[in-house]
Formats: C-alpha cells, sequence, structure tokens
C-alpha cells in the first residue's frame, strides 16, 4: 500500500471566533482525484488555502508523501511544499509568450523540453510563440494547465478551475484536463460546488458542509446511499414522504416501507430521486396490485408535464394529500394535465431519514 500523496488530518480554522473548518480530515492518493463538493461558504476554498500554506491552520496536520508540511512547529511556505495550484482567475503573465509562461517555474536548463511536452499535451505546440491575448478563454485554460503541471507538482490543488468557461467548452476542457492529469500521475484536490462536476471528474468525493465533511465515497456511491437528507438533495431533486415508524416499518400511501433500527413514534422522510418514482402506464386507471418491489400503488393527476431535451419531468398532485411529486421519464412523455395516473415507488431506490428540523 503506497503512502498517501496527501493526508490532513483534524484541520481546524476560526476566523474571529468562527469556525469556518471543522476538524477536516482527507487523503488522496498519487494519481487519485477527490473532489471537495459543497455549498458556498461552506470552507472548500479555505481548506485549500491551508494546504496550499497561504493560509494557516488553527490546528491539524498535513502530511505529504509522509513528510510533516505544516503543524503546530513546523511550517514549510508554499514553494517548498511541490503543490500546484489553479484557481478560476488563473491569470497568465501578459508580457509573456506561451512558451515563457510554461517555462516560468523551471530551470532554464531543462525548461525546453519539458515545455514542448507538455504544449504537446495540451494540444497548444502551434501556439508556443503567441501571447495570452491572442488566445481564447479554453486555450488560456490549457496553457494554465501546462505552467501549473510543469514543475511536476506532487499534488494539484484546484479551485472551481472551470466556472469561468461556458458550458459546451467547459465539459471538454474537463475531460482533457482529466486525462492530462492523471497521464501525469498528480494527485488532485478539486474544489467544486457543482455535482455534477464533481461526479465527473472525481475518483472520490468529499461531500462538505458547515466546515465539516459529511460523507466521502465513490461518485456512484455517495449518489445511491447518501447520509440523509440533504446529501440526497444536493446531487439531484428529490421528492420527499413523510411516515411515522411502528415496529421498523413505516406506513403510507405507497405501502409499507422499512425502517430498521429506527424506534417508535420516530417521523421519517421517505426520500426518491425523480427518475427512481415508477409511473404504471398501462392499467387504464386500475391501480396494480401490491408487490413487495414496488409497494401498493398511490393515484395522482398530472399538473405539468415538461420537456427536458434527454427527458421528461411530469409533476403530479397526489390524490392522498394534494402534494406534488416529480417523475423524470426517459425521453418524450408528455401526458395531459388532469390526467390520472398510478405512482410506485421502488423499494431499492429510496432512503428513508429519520426526520431531522430542516
Ligand atoms: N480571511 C477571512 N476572514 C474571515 N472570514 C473568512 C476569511 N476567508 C473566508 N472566510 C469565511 O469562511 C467561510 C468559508 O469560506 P470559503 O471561501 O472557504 O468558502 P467556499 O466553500 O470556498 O465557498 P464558495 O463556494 O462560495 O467559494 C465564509 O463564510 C467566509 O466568509
Ligand atoms: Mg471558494
Amino acid at each position: 500500500m503506497p503512502a498517501p500523496r496527501l493526508e490532513i488530518s483534524h484541520i481546524v480554522k476560526d476566523f474571529g471566533g468562527r469556525r469556518v473548518v471543522d476538524d477536516v480530515s482527507l487523503t488522496v492518493m498519487p494519481g487519485q482525484v477527490t473532489c471537495l463538493l459543497g455549498p458556498s461558504g461552506c470552507g472548500k476554498s479555505t481548506t485549500l488555502r491551508i494546504i496550499a500554506g497561504v493560509e494557516k491552520q488553527s490546528s491539524g496536520t498535513i502530511l505529504v508523501d509522509g513528510k510533516m508540511v505544516c503543524d503546530g512547529d513546523v511550517s514549510l511556505p508554499p514553494e517548498e511544499r511541490h503543490i500546484g495550484l489553479m484557481f478560476q482567475d488563473f491569470a497568465l503573465f501578459p508580457h509573456l509568450t506561451v512558451g515563457q509562461n510554461v517555462a516560468f517555474g523551471l530551470q532554464s536548463r531543462k525548461a525546453t523540453d519539458r515545455v514542448h511536452a507538455l504544449l504537446a499535451k495540451v494540444g497548444m505546440s502551434a501556439h508556443i510563440n503567441d501571447y495570452p491575448h491572442q488566445l481564447s478563454g479554453g486555450e488560456q485554460q490549457r496553457i494554465a494547465l501546462a505552467r501549473a503541471l510543469a514543475p511536476r507538482p506532487r499534488i494539484m490543488l484546484m479551485d472551481e478551475p472551470f466556472s469561468g468557461l461556458d458550458d459546451r467548452l467547459r465539459d471538454d476542457i474537463r475531460d482533457e484536463t482529466l486525462e492530462v492529469l492523471k497521464s501525469e500521475g498528480t494527485a488532485v484536490l478539486l474544489v467544486t460546488h457543482e455535482p455534477g462536476e464533481a461526479m465527473r471528474m472525481a475518483d472520490e468525493i468529499a461531500l462538505m458542509r458547515n466546515g465539516k465533511i459529511v460523507q466521502r465515497g465513490a461518485p456512484y456511491n455517495i449518489y445511491n446511499t447518501p447520509k440523509d437528507k440533504a446529501a440526497a438533495a444536493f446531487f439531484s431533486d428529490i421528492n420527499v414522504l413523510k411516515g411515522k415508524v411502528q415496529g421498523a416499518l413505516t406506513d403510507t400511501p405507497f405501502g409499507q416501507f422499512l425502517a430498521p433500527g429506527v424506534p417508535d413514534g420516530t417521523e421519517v422522510d421517505i426520500v426518491i430521486r425523480p427518475q427512481h418514482l415508477k409511473i404504471d402506464f398501462d392499467r387504464g386507471g386500475r391501480g396494480p396490485n401490491p408487490t413487495p418491489e414496488d409497494g401498493t400503488a398511490a393515484r395522482g393527476v398530472v399538473e405539468r408535464a415538461r420537456f427536458m431535451g434527454a427527458s421528461s419531468l411530469v409533476e403530479f398532485r397526489m390524490d392522498f394529500d394534494g402534494s406534488i411529486l416529480k417523475a423524470v421519464v426517459p425521453s418524450v412523455f408528455l401526458p395531459k394535465p388532469g390526467m390520472p395516473l398510478w405512482l410506485m415507488i421502488r423499494r431499492d431506490r429510496c432512503f428513508v431519514f429519520p426526520r431531522t428540523g430542516s
């Protein structure tokens, strides 16, 4: 088992008595991309700045390749940490050419080969003598990546590096960037508040909220086994059904749901993503029989249906309490408002959480 490239333990940061980073621990292995994902203000950038060495933690330790970089006593300056940085405002030096920008952090003797190799890697060899103002936003981004990678950093810290790019370009640049980073074997810690970006880029996602890491896991796992309602809601729209537990079960208009280990009388939220709500298309108004997988069907009336491109979003007003449930259906399904249909909830796709304040 190789040592983690980056290992931060129990990092705390207080600003004027307010805890902004609260006991954050993380490891990133060589060649791995970890995404720090969370809403605005949750402490992502502060965590990154502490690792980079431009901010000092209140307590906690940082190791790079097993070597102490920063604790209560030691604190290596940023330039001795072997860390590359890429931020949204990745300003290139305007008075230097592309080649000179990429060579900026290198010893001159070895620079030329490395510059050529990196420019080839990011597909920008032809632009070696251009100045930054002659390049598009996406091209500048590629140069910024080459420049950050030139000194062979052990770790790349990236803070919303793609948010300045328009949507179409962003997807391409993300994929290219990932490919280059993987080929260099760099460990990457990428900050983003966009779940789509994290799912696309990350080997591991660390979900952050109010200064704490609330859940860590591969994108598939974190999406499919969220820790709580807020973690589920961070990745997509959700439907929430309310229930109360009696004998490890909760009764709803969709039948019974298991709530193992939840004490009697606890109020629970049953959470289901819109694409996992099952619509019964072909019973002509007759509800299907209950099954162990899908439970009981409940009737709703189409309130609104919208075409989204790859899918359709149908909103139902439910007969049982007048609430709205949303279903996402692949391709085109646009029933008329007022049409009654039966809905079911797949037991393997829903989450039952004890209800909290929010
Ligand atoms: N130098 C500072 N002095 C005081 N408060 C600070 C300082 N830097 C950050 N904060 C506060 O710490 C909290 C976390 O900020 P941070 O920049 O880490 O958030 P973030 O998760 O990166 O958010 P965003 O997604 O908006 O970039 C914020 O409430 C911010 O106001
Ligand atoms: Mg930030």
